[in-house]
């Protein structure tokens, strides 16, 4: 008889999260089995709970994961039994595409999404391309790993690709799971940091994670306040308000991005005069490949950029989503599986 395992589902769009038994699958041909010791939970996941993407129900979401391979398929040469391994958001992709002979595996046509495409890691046990696997250094807790393969790659990755150089000026918006990394991987890649919050009760925390300077936008315009800074390189925005990137676009410098990383349902307001005569624009970033994983988690670990988790057993997923949904986490909730 086919052992069992714990795993945590939604049974279609918009329903709860439900604690459920069933048998431990088995890797095909290409896969890998993950016996998952922690996987983060991201606001992305609201999409496989709320639906938004086009899935197949039921799924089980979940794409900060981290375990021990547990069992290979067929064919699979480049990994094997008891390795440490974790897999993002980028949960797959062809190899094949135009995109994926040039390596922009990022892009592939045929890119799966971890939790979204196939069941995700809120499992005791999940398969895995082999392609999407991102490989832990020697020494890293699955539970300091896991937000870093969302949360941390997306920021890492996006702001390392942007035109800016140490010392400039670079915002984070929203002190959630992104942003509490971002602001982290900010003032450790040598930028004048800036933290944007909602109220004055992030401001010792922003502090404390690096930043430079904080900015509460309850005290008055946020794009007056980063001009009186000078001018943002790049805000990074991590809230899902257009209006809110319609106002920080005010407050980009010469030359400046607007990273948008979170996404608005809205239409944003841009002045365009402003953005033409200033040199500015408005970019959005998606996450990173296994390779872009490997080297977030080997800066983290060369800098000591460390996510702040609040942990809860599987069996509490869904307190776990709410305590993430309801802005109530410090930063970033993480489920252990064991
Ligand atoms: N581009 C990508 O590849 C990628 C990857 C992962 C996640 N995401 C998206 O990025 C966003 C952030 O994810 P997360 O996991 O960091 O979420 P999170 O932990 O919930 O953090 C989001 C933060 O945004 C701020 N916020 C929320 N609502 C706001 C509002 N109405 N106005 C202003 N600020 C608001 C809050 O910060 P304060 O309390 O400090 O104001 C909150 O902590 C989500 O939309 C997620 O889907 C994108
Ligand atoms: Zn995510």
């Amino acid at each position: 008889m086919a052992r069992k395992m714990k795993a945590v589902q939604v049974r279609q769009a918009g329903g709860p999260l439900e604690l459920i038994e069933r048998d431990i699958p088995e890797p095909g041909p290409g896969q890998v089995r993950l016996a998952v010791e922690a996987c983060g939970v991201c606001h992305s996941d609201s999409l496989t709970k709320e639906g938004g993407m086009p899935i197949q129900y039921p799924r089980v979401p979940g794409h900060e994961v981290v375990g021990r391979i547990d069992r290979v398929g067929a064919g699979v040469t480049a990994w094997k039994e008891g390795q440490h391994v974790g897999v993002g958001w980028h949960g797959g992709h062809c190899g094949q595409c135009a995109a994926c002979r040039v390596g922009d595996f990022i892009t592939c046509e045929f890119e799966q999404v971890c939790g979204i495409s196939y069941d995700g890691g809120y499992a005791e046990y999940m398969i895995a391309p082999q392609e999407a696997l991102a490989r832990v250094p020697d020494g890293m807790n699955s539970q300091d790993v896991a937000p870093l393969l969302c949360a941390g790659v997306t920021t890492f990755n996006s702001l390392r690709n942007m035109d800016v150089r140490p010392g400039d000026l670079v915002a984070v918006q929203g002190i959630g799971g992104l942003g509490h990394l971002a602001i982290q991987f900010s003032r450790k890649l040598g930028y004048r940091t800036v933290a944007i919050s909602r109220g004055a009760d992030k401001r010792p925390l922003a502090l404390e994670l690096g930043a430079h300077e904080y900015v509460d936008t309850e005290q008055g315009p946020v794009a007056k306040a980063l001009q009186k800074l000078g001018g943002a390189r790049v805000i990074m925005m991590t809230a899902s308000s257009s209006r809110l990137a319609g106002e920080l676009i005010g407050g980009l410098g010469r030359n400046g991005t607007l990273l948008l990383l979170g996404a608005g349902a809205e239409p944003i307001p841009i002045q365009s005069p402003r953005l033409i005569m200033k040199r500015q624009r408005v970019q959005g970033w998606p996450s990173g490949n296994p390779q872009d994983s490997q080297d977030t988690l080997a800066f983290s670990a060369l800098s000591g950029v460390r996510s702040r988790n609040e942990v809860f057993p599987l069996d509490r997923a869904a307190d776990a989503y709410e305590r993430m949904m309801s802005n109530h986490a410090r930063f970033r909730v993480v489920l252990k599986m064991r």
